[in-house]
C-alpha cells in the first residue's frame, strides 16, 4: 500500500491524540470492518478504474461501520453528473455536454463550444482527459468515441482558460472551511492524451476570495446528506467573466494538502476522533 503524505500525517495525529488507527488496503481479503468504530475513505486511488467493486465496497462496509464519508455520498460523488444536480441548485459549474454510450456525438457540438476538454464522468486524477483547440474538434470527437466504445460517459466541456491561473482548491472539514490551495493548470498541451500528468501541479497556499469561499458552501449543500461530509474539497476555476466556477467536488479520496496546513490536520484529525467517540458511544 502506498502511503501519501496526507495519510501519514493523519494516522499520526491520531495516534498522538490516543486513537488506535490503522491504514487498511481497501481491497484487502478477510478485514473485519467491524471491528474498527470508524472508516475513513483515504487514499483509495484506484477507485475509478474499479468503480462497481468499489461502491460494492463502500455499501457493504457501511452495513458494519460507520463509513465516511458515507457510502450514499460517496456514490452520488463517484460520477461527475452530480454537476448536473449542483447546477439545479443555482451553483455555477462548469457548462459540460454529456455524452451517453450509444448515442452518436455530434460534430457542430464541438465546433460550438471552440476549444474543449473531453473527459470520462467517472475518473480521478485527469486519466483520459485532454484538451483541444477549435480546429481539433475531429481529434476530440475520436477522443469521446473511444471513450463511448469502452462504455463510458463522456463530458465535453469549454476549455476554460482562467484556469492557467490557477485552479483553487477549498477544503472544508465536517463543513467548515479550513483552507485552500492554488494549483496550475493540468492540461497543458492540447491535443495530446497523456496519463502520466501530474494531477497537482505548482501546489501553492492560497487564501480564498468570500465569493469563492460562498460558491464552495453552496456547491456543499447540495450533497445529498443530512451531515456535512466529514471532509470535502471544492475546485474551482474562473470562468472568462472571472465568475468563480465548480470543476469538481471532491468527496472520495481527495488530496488534502495537509502537508503545509497544520491547523487543517489539527481540524481533520479532530473531527474523525469525534466521529469515531459519538460512533463508539
Ligand atoms: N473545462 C476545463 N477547463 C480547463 N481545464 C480543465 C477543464 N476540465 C479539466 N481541466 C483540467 O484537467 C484537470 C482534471 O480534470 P477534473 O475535472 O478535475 O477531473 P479529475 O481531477 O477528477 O481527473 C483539472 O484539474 C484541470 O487542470
Ligand atoms: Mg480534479
Amino acid at each position: 500500500m502506498h502511503w501519501d503524505a496526507d495519510l501519514r500525517l493523519i494516522v499520526q495525529a491520531l495516534r498522538d491524540s490516543g486513537s488506535i488507527a490503522e491504514a487498511v488496503p481497501w481491497d484487502a481479503e478477510a478485514v473485519a470492518w467491524d471491528r474498527f468504530d470508524l472508516v475513513v475513505i483515504r487514499s483509495a486511488w484506484d477507485y475509478a478504474e474499479r468503480i462497481g467493486e468499489f461502491l460494492a465496497w463502500a455499501e457493504t462496509t457501511a452495513r458494519l461501520t460507520r463509513l465516511r464519508n458515507p457510502a450514499t455520498v460517496v456514490c452520488w460523488n463517484s460520477d461527475k453528473r452530480y454537476l448536473l444536480d449542483l447546477a439545479k441548485q443555482g451553483v455555477a459549474v462548469v457548462p459540460t455536454l454529456f455524452i451517453e454510450p450509444g448515442t452518436q456525438p455530434i460534430r457542430g457540438d464541438f465546433e460550438r463550444i471552440g476549444g474543449v476538454v473531453v473527459k470520462p464522468a467517472i475518473s480521478a486524477g485527469a486519466v483520459d482527459t485532454a484538451r483541444y483547440e477549435p480546429h481539433q474538434s475531429a481529434d476530440a470527437m475520436q477522443h469521446a468515441e473511444m471513450l463511448l466504445g469502452q462504455g463510458r460517459v463522456v463530458m465535453v466541456q469549454p476549455y476554460l482558460r482562467l484556469v492557467e491561473e490557477g485552479e483553487r482548491a477549498l477544503v472544508f472539514v465536517s463543513g467548515t472551511f479550513s483552507h485552500a490551495i492554488r494549483k496550475g493548470p493540468v492540461l497543458t498541451e492540447p491535443g495530446v492524451l497523456d496519463n502520466d500528468r501530474v494531477p497537482h501541479p505548482d501546489v501553492a497556499r492560497y487564501t480564498p476570495t468570500a465569493e469563492e469561499v460562498a460558491t464552495a458552501q453552496t456547491a456543499l449543500a447540495a450533497v445529498p446528506s443530512l451531515d456535512p461530509p466529514l471532509f470535502a474539497r471544492v475546485d474551482l476555476v474562473l470562468d472568462d467573466n472571472r465568475i468563480p466556477t465548480v470543476m469538481e467536488l471532491e468527496l472520495i479520496e481527495p488530496n488534502l494538502f495537509l502537508v503545509d496546513n497544520p491547523r487543517g490536520l489539527e481540524r481533520l484529525a479532530g473531527s474523525v476522533f469525534a466521529e469515531a467517540r459519538e460512533a463508539a458511544s
